[in-house]
């Protein structure tokens, strides 16, 4: 057997809440024969397997009662090139930003708006991640999972992964399938997009006229830097809660109280409203209760400033969840998976 095995293994560095709890039992999986060996082993043991990525998208409440395997298989590779389109292929423990900026070194686009984004590549598509406009189901050309019912490998095209906002076959059906490696069409030539909020005024205020992909991604780079929290400084996941996706008439009725209310069509009858918004309005931006806190500077970032527990930021959660219910009548769903 080639995969180690450890008892008892704190699982601080590797959530990016940086929440102190521990593993029954933790190992790194390479390659795919590892990833079976460790589910072999967990069969074996009676203990279920936790597969993680980079943590980025995780809220450990407690001790983990499993065989937690850390997906750290590594190889990038372009597989087909046509001279315009570009097919890449990523193996699922390869971090996330520095993937992208591989593909922005090899004259490629389409993953510019996804700079930044923690995480690992086979973690995307769990939650299809996005930002700026771009979801990864945009440039998405297939994935190799492995199926724990059966243990076969099986391919996934665009259609069969049922991404939506934040969602996907794979979070429908947890615990089913394990992302081995990802695939992505980009391009040699450059469509950019940059309508999405701050970004086309970024490069102006740059002087970036006639942008390419790589000044995209720095620009985009920037915003976050400047509104998100660096995990390795500020422990948090990202967003803790979707953009609530609410019949037309409930936003309107917000907005006849709270004319600078921000929302987004999102379809026949339907208003996607910015979370961040609404919880900051209802006075929880910079709020701290211990170190469980809410991000100063973004109001849809729980925070752990130093030694908050996964319980305590879920507390706190839920006492934004229900002041939110009751002051807007809107249900905030949580984004991270909670263990
Ligand atoms: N807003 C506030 N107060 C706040 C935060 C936001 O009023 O405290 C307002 C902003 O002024 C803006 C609007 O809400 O008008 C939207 O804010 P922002 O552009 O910061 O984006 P978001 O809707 O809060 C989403 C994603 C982010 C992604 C950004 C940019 C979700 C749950 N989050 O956030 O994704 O980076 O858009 O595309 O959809 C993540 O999923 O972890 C994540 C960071």
């Amino acid at each position: 057997m080639s995969l180690h095995l450890h008892e008892s293994v704190s699982l601080k560095p590797f959530n990016t809440f940086g929440v102190e709890v521990k593993a029954r039992l933790f190992a790194e999986a390479r390659s795919d024969d590892e990833v079976r060996e460790a589910l072999a082993e967990a069969e074996r043991l009676g203990l279920p397997l936790l597969p993680v990525g980079g943590g980025s998208n995780l809220l450990l409440t407690g001790d983990v009662e499993a065989l937690v395997l850390r997906m750290a298989s590594r190889g990038l590779r372009i597989f087909e090139d046509d001279g315009e389109r570009v097919l890449v292929e990523a193996e699922a423990g390869e971090p996330w930003h520095p993937f992208v900026l591989w593909s922005l070194e090899q004259g490629l686009s389409g993953l510019e708006n996804l700079s930044l984004i923690p995480g690992t590549v086979g973690a995307a598509p769990m939650q299809n991640i996005g930002a700026y406009g771009v979801e990864i189901s945009d440039v998405f050309a297939g994935l190799t999972a492995l199926d724990r019912q059966s243990g076969e490998l099986r391919e996934f095209g665009l259609e069969e992964c049922a991404f939506a906002y934040r969602d996907s076959l794979f979070k429908q059906q947890p615990g089913r399938w394990l992302i081995l490696r990802v695939r992505f069409a980009l391009s040699r030539k450059a469509t950019l997009r940059l309508d999405y909020g701050p970004v086309r005024q970024r490069l102006q205020q740059e002087g970036i006229e006639t942008p390419t992909a790589r000044d995209v991604s720095r620009a985009i780079c920037a915003i976050r830097s400047e509104k998100l929290p660096d995990p390795a400084e500020l422990g948090n996941a990202g967003s803790f809660f979707k953009n609530p996706v609410v019949p037309i008439e409930l936003a309107e009725r917000i907005r006849a109280e709270h004319a600078d209310l921000v929302s987004y069509p999102a379809g026949e009858g339907l208003a996607k409203l910015a979370a961040g918004w609404l919880i900051e309005r209802a006075g929880w931006k910079d709020f701290r209760e211990g170190d469980a806190g809410v991000h100063r500077l973004q109001a849809l970032v729980l925070v752990n400033h130093g030694a908050a527990t996964g319980s305590e930021l879920l507390a706190l959660a839920r006492r934004i969840q229900a002041d939110i219910e009751r002051r807007f009548g809107v249900a905030l769903e949580i984004e991270p998976n909670v263990i």
